[in-house]
């Protein structure tokens, strides 16, 4: 049996936050819910998170990950240390399993790579294998010490460093793996005297040593896996690791992105083949988008189904649904709980709130079309509004199919445009219109002959 302690009690001060540190998010979740699905994914059975500051927010957030929660007593009258975190857990340690200490703030660490510290352990027959990293600039780290022969020796700590020791370019990444009975023996072991007055876990190493076991050392590959975020310039470049990390995976499901450098995808995200992503452009949440279509530059789309062959540019759509073939924007903004048909045109300065609208309907320009129920094969003209509000509740409208709404148009809601109905430009909608019936409904036209003649103003001129 395998089991993780994920360690997450620390303040994150650097962060400046309100906010604990492992809810930061990176690319649209919390940092702590990357480690905890990498452990997941590396076939941890039992997964601890060990809390302590904002520990009741965290709680909160992962109430349904099955996870298992260990609260660390914080305060100045408490020890404090990597050590005394793990030791929130001892009681949950079995003799024979495996436990595997990962960070809360190490959100780039991959399942592959704990596997194989796992297996790495297993097959040497270790007590303890540390994760190590060669890093050209090892300030602040953990160094590993190893003896002559290479064998590990210890862990020394930056600030109990010897100046030979600050030379050392392999670094202690944090991550552990370590027999259940050696590790629980080691920890009854360890004191705080040191540097910090903090109880260290990697003072079992030390430990582990003088007993006689066997402790190894498992070099990772990538050494901006084991990158924390302390502060915010630190979760910008997980953030940055991250984001890549992502939209390799859509490319390599055979997505376009030009430039996925600023290309912002949410990995609870779907895209089709043969879809473009343009740059600056924004997916989220559980998004869906089919094939073929093309989606950018610079859009925002959150939670909505997109189908197949769609173009979308420079708009925003939340919360929404888009049949095949709709051409939308640029700057259009599709509101939540809207539905567009197929083959669908909303043009510039177009808005749509909760609203649906039937196959091959239109709405060009700058039109408001929010509450209503629009029928297939609709001009929506030029400067159409929906009036949907009285300034105290919200009223609904309908527009059958093959309705002509002219340019600058009101639809007083609630109102009915039945089959066929021809609205002219101007109008003012506040009663049914009748299939197939013309509707105009604004003032007459006056033309006074020979007025300017008449005022004289073309003599002042
Ligand atoms: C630790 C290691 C160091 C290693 C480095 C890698 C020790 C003594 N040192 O140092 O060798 O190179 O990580 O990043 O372990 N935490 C708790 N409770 C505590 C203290 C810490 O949960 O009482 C958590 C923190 O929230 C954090 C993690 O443990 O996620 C690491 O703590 P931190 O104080 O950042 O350790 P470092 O000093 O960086
Ligand atoms: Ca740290």
């Amino acid at each position: 049996m395998n089991i993780s302690i994920i360690l997450a009690a620390g303040e994150g001060t650097r962060m400046k936050s309100k906010i604990p540190k492992v809810l930061h998010k990176i690319c649209g979740k919390p940092i702590l819910e990357y480690v905890i699905n990498a452990s997941k994914n590396a076939n941890i059975e039992k997964n601890y998170v060990v809390v302590g500051h904002g520990g009741e927010k965290v709680k909160e957030k992962f109430k349904d990950s099955h996870i298992l929660f260990k609260t660390q007593p914080i305060g100045d009258e408490y020890p404090y240390g990597t050590g005394y975190a793990v030791m929130q857990a001892i009681d949950h340690i079995d003799d024979n399993s495996n436990v595997i200490i990962l960070y809360g703030d190490t959100p780039l660490i991959r399942d592959k790579t704990i596997k194989r510290l796992v297996d790495y352990h297993d097959k040497n027959d270790y007590d303890g294998t540390i994760l190590t990293a060669y890093l050209e600039d090892p300030a602040g780290y953990g160094r590993v010490i190893r003896d002559d022969e290479g064998y590990i020796l210890k862990i020394v700590e930056h600030k109990d460093a010897t100046e030979e020791e600050l030379k050392i370019k392999e670094i202690n990444s944090g991550i552990y793996c370590f027999n259940g009975r050696q590790l629980k023996y080691a920890l009854s072991k360890i004191d705080n005297d040191n540097a910090q007055g903090e109880y260290y876990i990697t003072d079992v190493i030390k430990i582990l040593k003088e007993e006689g076991c066997k402790v190894g050392a498992y070099v990772i590959e990538d050494s901006r896996e084991i990158h924390g975020v302390n502060s915010r310039v630190q979760l910008a470049f997980c953030e940055k690791v991250m984001r890549s990390r992502i939209n390799k995976r859509y490319m390599e499901n055979g997505v376009t992105i030009i430039n996925p450098e600023n290309t912002y995808i949410e990995p609870s995200a779907t895209i089709g083949k043969d879809s473009i992503i343009y740059p600056g452009t924004i997916i989220v949440g559980k998004t869906i988008i089919g094939e073929d279509c093309i989606i950018g530059e610079n859009c925002r789309i959150e939670n909505s189904k997109i189908g197949n062959k769609v173009e979308i540019y420079s708009s925003n759509i939340s919360d929404s649904i888009v049949d095949d073939e709709c051409m939308i924007g640029p700057y259009a903004h599709l509101r939540p709980n809207s539905h567009l048909g197929r083959n669908i045109k909303i043009g510039n300065f177009v808005e749509v709130k909760n609203s649906t609208i039937g196959d091959n309907s239109k709405a060009g320009h700058l039109a408001y079309i929010g509450d209503a129920d629009v029928g297939k094969n609709v001009n929506v003209g030029c400067g159409v509004v929906f009036v949907n509000y009285d300034g105290r509740s919200k009223f609904r409208s309908l527009v059958e199919d093959n309705v002509f709404i002219g340019s600058n148009s009101n639809l007083v809601a609630p109102v009915a445009v039945r089959e066929w109905a021809y609205i002219a430009a101007g109008s003012t909608i506040t009663e049914e219109v009748e299939e197939g019936n013309l509707s105009i409904a604004r003032a007459r036209q006056v033309n006074r002959d020979g007025w300017v003649e008449e005022k004289g103003y073309k003599d002042n001129k």
